[in-house]
């Protein structure tokens, strides 16, 4: 309910993000629209954008900049999502099939590629060589995030420290260049540009956090993806990081063994020792704390209704059930 008065707030807005998505995605080439509208059509929360434009309203800006950047930030956001089922072999996504499943690997993987070259595109338009200085190094850092993971799958001594690289880099580091964009383009001073910085790299934090438990304790239905898909893949989350550092030690064994060899038959089992030995408690109680420092890094912005938005998102991104 909260999140629909944040969107009513932008309303206007977000649609110009909506009608730049739309215009921006299109192609020459039938496929392209095809794999793109698939995906976009899906819609998805729009929580980057929502994001993109609140910070830039809360940095003051007056402009129409923003727009493009919430666009760019969902293109390159969309391309991770295209590769990412594709790696993960996942076939839900926003509640349909996804498009690997739909159009073949090959198909995704380049329409992925398609989705970030146009963000660039539209990042040179901006303009702002310190724009292009940020997402290129956003795009570089999401990219070594997703070998990082690889590296970390199917290996039980994966240490939180290790985890927590991995999501700063796969998904906080979006969120934070899509937040600094907006002070960006709003001509904020450093000061200001570093808090939004700061709320981006917490938000994103605990939006991951509270996702990989969620993969433990939604439902596919509301969730629109399927619950053990990062047990499958050998994924240790931080829910699996800390039940294997508390549960009794035969039981630890087996969910050692299902990370190793990336086991769901178990799910149901292994679903229950996570909760029971604390791992989503945990890790929901460090989602709340990246939560409260992201509202902390809000505190140098002046009072508006943007900002107290900004602070409304934060709580969503932890208490979401989707
Ligand atoms: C999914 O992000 C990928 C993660 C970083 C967990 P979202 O949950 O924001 O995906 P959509 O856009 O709403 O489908
Ligand atoms: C999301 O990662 C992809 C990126 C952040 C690049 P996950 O694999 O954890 O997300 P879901 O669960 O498939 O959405
Ligand atoms: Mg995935
Ligand atoms: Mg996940």
């Amino acid at each position: 309910m909260q999140l629909e008065e944040i969107r009513a707030l932008v309303m206007d807005d977000l649609q110009r993000v909506d009608q730049t998505i739309v215009q921006r995605l299109a192609s020459d080439i039938v496929l392209v629209n095809r794999v793109s509208q698939y995906i976009i059509g899906a819609g998805g929360k729009r929580l980057r954008p929502l994001s993109v434009v609140l910070a830039a309203r809360a940095c003051g800006h007056r402009g129409q900049k923003h727009v493009p950047a919430a666009a760019i930030i969902e293109f390159i956001h969309t391309a991770t999502l295209l590769h990412d089922d594709v790696v993960d072999g996942s076939d839900l996504r926003r509640g349909r099939n996804t498009a690997n499943h739909v159009f073949g690997n090959e198909a995704s993987v380049l329409v992925g590629d398609y989705l970030y070259s146009r963000s660039f595109q539209m990042m040179v338009e901006l303009g702002d060589l310190r724009i292009q200085e940020v997402m290129a190094n956003a795009t570089n850092t999401i990219a070594e995030g997703e070998v990082l993971q690889l590296m970390n799958a199917h290996d039980p001594e994966t240490t939180e420290q290790r985890y927590l690289e991995v999501i700063y880099r796969k998904t906080a580091k979006l969120f934070e260049a899509g937040a600094q964009m907006a002070a960006i383009v709003s001509g904020s001073p450093h000061e200001i540009e570093q808090s939004m910085v700061d709320y981006g790299r917490h938000l994103g934090t605990a939006f991951q956090l509270v996702d990989d438990a969620l993969d433990y304790k939604a439902t596919a239905e509301e969730l629109g993806k399927n619950l053990g898909d990062d047990l499958a893949e050998g994924k240790p989350t931080l829910p699996v990081i800390y039940a294997l550092a508390h549960a009794p030690a035969a039981e630890a064994v087996r969910l050692r063994e299902a990370i190793e060899t990336g086991g769901i038959d178990d799910l149901d089992q292994i679903t229950r020792l996570i909760e029971t030995s604390g791992g989503l408690e945990y890790t929901a109680g460090m989602a709340r704390r990246e939560k409260e420092l992201a509202v902390e890094a809000l505190g140098k912005l002046p009072a508006s209704k943007y900002r107290d938005a900004l602070v409304i998102l934060a709580n969503f991104a932890v208490a979401r059930t989707y």
